[in-house]
């Protein structure tokens, strides 16, 4: 008998016991990794009470953050810089002085988190793209330099992984080689490999002061209507060396999760961005939204399309608030 009404499928819903014996998917603190973002001119953090996570904060004054993230489990910290000022040259990203170089070393004897290094110019240029702006497009090959310099001051003051996020072609690659020839070999890469030109950057891009003084990024970000050329982006980056790929932004990307979950064998991230973050901190401020029903539900359809790691401004938030 295999249907109605010998088969019941409310009777494994009907109490919250039963339902959490049998629940296929769920979202374990240690596969969430928290944005932060480093400002070199800030005595204390400086922020929006609408959208917490999105603080910027004194380069040495991370370790109470990464203490509750410790105690909540989290896998790691996101990093996320701005120079003191900008130059053409982005030369800010690879200042071993910087925000983020130092923010990774006053962390990295005294936490367990894994510490993430975003590598890209936007916040870093004049310009405010990934690469160097000239005649209306970004150079790709002369960009790489710097992205390449940059990982290598990330890797010296202590990041795990680096995480190259300009979308320029070869941008792994090159990471990997500069890695290598340094002496950290060791040191993974997460590719932001499925990167679209999306809407949903804008919080963050006011956060860093990086949105193109001319032009947009749809030169080098993906068409969010392309995902076969996701797929050959995420391929592309593992030939190159990336360690663990990347989709985002997430909710709006949850096909490409699924298909790249299929096909790659490697562990797959998602990119929960600020603008995701913002629309359901908006709606619960609004009153239309109940957060705490809200997050669990969209960080599960992260893992149920095949995310392994989901960066979330509701990473530690979800985890304090039990939401998780
Ligand atoms: C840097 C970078 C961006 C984000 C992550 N890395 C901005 C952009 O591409 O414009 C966006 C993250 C977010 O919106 O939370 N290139």
């Amino acid at each position: 008998m295999s249907r109605f009404p010998a088969v019941r499928l409310r009777r494994l819903r009907a109490n919250e016991r039963s339902r959490r014996t049998v629940r296929e998917t769920r979202v374990p603190p240690s596969s969430l990794i928290l944005p932060v973002f480093v400002d070199p001119t800030l005595r204390r953090p400086q922020g929006l009470p609408a959208l917490p996570a999105l603080t910027r904060h004194p380069p040495e004054a991370l370790l109470p953050l990464a203490r509750r993230a410790e105690r909540a489990g989290l896998g790691g910290l996101l990093l996320f810089g701005r120079p003191r000022r900008k130059d053409p040259e982005g030369t800010g990203a690879w200042d071993e002085a910087g925000a983020v170089p130092r923010a990774l070393r006053s962390l990295r004897s005294r936490t367990r988190l894994l510490l993430v290094a975003d590598v890209c110019l936007c916040a870093y240029t004049t310009d405010g793209h990934c690469g160097y702006w000239k005649e209306g497009e970004v150079e790709n090959d002369r960009s790489l330099v710097g992205l390449a310099r940059a990982a290598v001051t990330y890797a010296r003051a202590g990041a795990d992984w680096l995480a190259p996020s300009a979308m320029l072609d070869g941008q792994v690659g090159a990471v990997r080689e500069a890695l290598d020839a340094a002496g950290y070999a060791g040191r993974a890469i997460l590719a932001y490999s499925a990167k679209s030109a999306s809407a949903f950057y804008d919080p963050f891009r006011d956060v860093e002061d990086s949105s193109p003084r001319q032009g947009d990024r749809r030169g080098y970000q993906m068409d969010y209507g392309n995902p076969r050329e996701a797929l050959r982006e995420m391929a592309l980056d593992m030939e190159e060396g990336a360690d663990l790929v990347m989709v985002k932004p997430g909710l709006p990307q949850l096909d490409l999760l699924a298909r790249a979950r299929e096909r790659f064998p490697l562990p797959l991230a998602v990119y929960q961005v600020s603008g995701e973050y913002a629309m359901m901190k908006d709606a619960a401020g609004a009153g239309h939204l109940d957060e705490s029903r809200a997050v669990p539900e969209v960080l599960t359809a992260f893992r149920r399309a095949g995310a392994d790691v989901i960066l979330s401004y509701y990473a530690l938030e979800a985890v304090e608030q039990g939401w998780i």
